[in-house]
């Protein structure tokens, strides 16, 4: 069995495959007590649910994941438990009847062939193997809690169809997406121009109709992040979401911000202007896509990928016998996507919560240990100034340990030492005074040890 894995903050492991008994995520890195809204979750993986309409794969399955591990049930509702969170996808609308013809007989543009070179018939290549669409199941899942924990920090993400074939819906605004205004419900197209969407949709059921596929165009943002999340050079924002992008079977690109139409810009038009809005550097443009560097800059991070259109359609194709080295032809059986683009949209908004919770997360603890070392630094000068003082009050004590010598008087005075524990504790005030007093007690017994070996 392959598992494929993820991240660095966040690691996701999957394994299984579309005809599999099951397929399985483990979610590594999850901090303890976060709460996890499921129901939550699962809008999210039902938005991605097949057999809805004339324009998705017939294959219907419950999609609904069984947590190991990972969550517990409290009375405001699960929470993490820090260990890996372990969940399962069974597979039980499987028809691999419908792949016996192509088991030598690879579908063109699919992994058939390139997965039958790599491991031969030790993987198992039923509707697609672990190449399945359904593979992005398990992201889905992983996703909606990275989308959970970000949302706690104000960051949301949010995908909607930028075009299915030439038809195309409006563009996110890139300065203030306008991110209300895609419908995130199964069952309705994710776009802002709902004339363009019921376009799409014509043309995507023609599509089906002819025994064809489509490709289209998947727009999405990031809106809340702030400045400084990122790294340069190979862990950058654009390298650490195409990685997961490119996870996604049948992506086949990706663009940030105003992307290859940059290349037709001069720099005067292209350069994003910083400017101060509402007390804040911002850009007033966002040609960048909210990234400079590797880094964001705090403006939305804005990125587009293209989908090709499904490989398996139903018109026949030229294609090989893989064993017999022969040439032949396929007219496919089976239950396919005519188009992946709107069952793709959630998929890619979990895919991109997950890589943004990874940088994030790096960022949040380089900015935690930074206001570590600023208040260790605090504390470093206090304790000069309280070891100076306390240096002082010690040769204070010592000219006391010389008039005690002279007036034939004790070192220790309980009298004394109450009203200066007393003292201590009212200037401490009522929350710290009793722990004062603990250290006081410590100070005037040290201050004792020291008076007697002044005598
Ligand atoms: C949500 C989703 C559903 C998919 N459904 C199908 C499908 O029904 N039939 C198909 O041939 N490919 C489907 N694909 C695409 C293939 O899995 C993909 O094209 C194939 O694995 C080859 O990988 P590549 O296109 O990335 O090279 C789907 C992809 C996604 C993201």
């Amino acid at each position: 069995m392959i598992t494929s894995k993820y991240g660095k903050e966040l690691q996701i492991e999957v394994t299984g495959a579309s005809h599999a008994p099951q397929i399985e995520i483990v979610i590594h890195g999850l901090p303890a007590g976060e709460k996890v809204d499921l129901d939550k979750a699962q809008d999210l993986l039902n938005r991605r649910k097949g057999g809805q309409n004339a324009y998705s794969t017939k294959r219907a399955e419950a999609d609904c994941p069984d947590v190991l591990s990972g969550l517990e049930k409290k009375e405001e509702g699960f929470v993490t438990t820090g260990e890996p969170l372990k969940a399962v996808f069974y597979n039980q609308n499987t028809r691999s009847s419908d792949y016996e013809q192509m088991k030598y007989i690879p579908r063109p543009s699919h992994a058939d062939y390139t997965s039958y070179m790599k491991y031969g018939d030790s993987l198992d290549r039923s509707g697609g193997g672990m190449f399945s669409g359904r593979m992005t199941l398990p992201i889905c899942f992983a996703g909606a809690i990275c989308m959970q924990l970000l949302e706690k920090e104000g960051i949301s993400v949010f995908a909607h169809i930028s075009a299915i074939g030439k038809i195309k819906d409006d563009k996110f605004d890139p300065v203030n997406p306008d991110v209300k205004a895609v419908p995130r419900k199964a069952g309705l197209l994710p776009v802002i121009n709902k004339a363009a969407g019921d376009k799409m949709v014509e043309f995507m059921t023609a599509c089906a109709g002819d025994g064809d596929s489509i490709g289209g165009v998947i727009e999405c943002a990031v809106t809340g992040l702030p400045a400084g999340v990122g790294e340069p050079l190979y862990d950058s924002m654009e390298s650490t979401i195409s990685h997961m992008m490119f996870g996604i079977p049948a992506v086949k690109g990706i663009e940030f911000g105003s992307g290859f139409y940059c290349g037709t810009m001069k720099g005067s038009e292209c350069n994003d202007p910083f400017i101060i809005k509402d007390g804040k550097v911002a850009t007033a443009t966002n040609h960048s896509g909210g990234i400079q560097g590797g880094i964001s800059n705090g403006m939305p991070v804005i990125f587009r990928v293209c989908m090709k259109p499904t490989p398996s359609i139903y018109k026949e194709q030229r294609t090989v016998n893989m064993k017999e080295l022969t040439e032949t032809t396929l007219t496919l059986a089976g239950r396919h996507d005519p188009c992946i683009v709107p069952r793709a949209v959630p998929c890619i908004e979990a895919a991109c919560a997950i890589a943004v919770y990874n940088l994030y997360v790096r960022y949040r603890s380089e900015r935690n240990a930074d206001s570590l070392t600023a208040i260790r630094t605090e504390i470093d000068e206090l304790d000069g100034e309280i070891a100076e003082l306390i240096a002082k009050r010690m040769d204070l004590a010592g000219q006391i340990a010389g008039e005690k010598a002279k007036q034939g008087l004790e070192i220790r005075n309980p009298k004394r030492e109450e009203e200066v524990l007393n003292h201590v504790s009212n200037v401490a005030g009522e929350a710290k005074g009793e722990y004062v007093k603990d250290i006081y007690r410590k100070l005037i017994d040290k201050t004792c040890e020291y008076e007697e070996n002044c005598q």
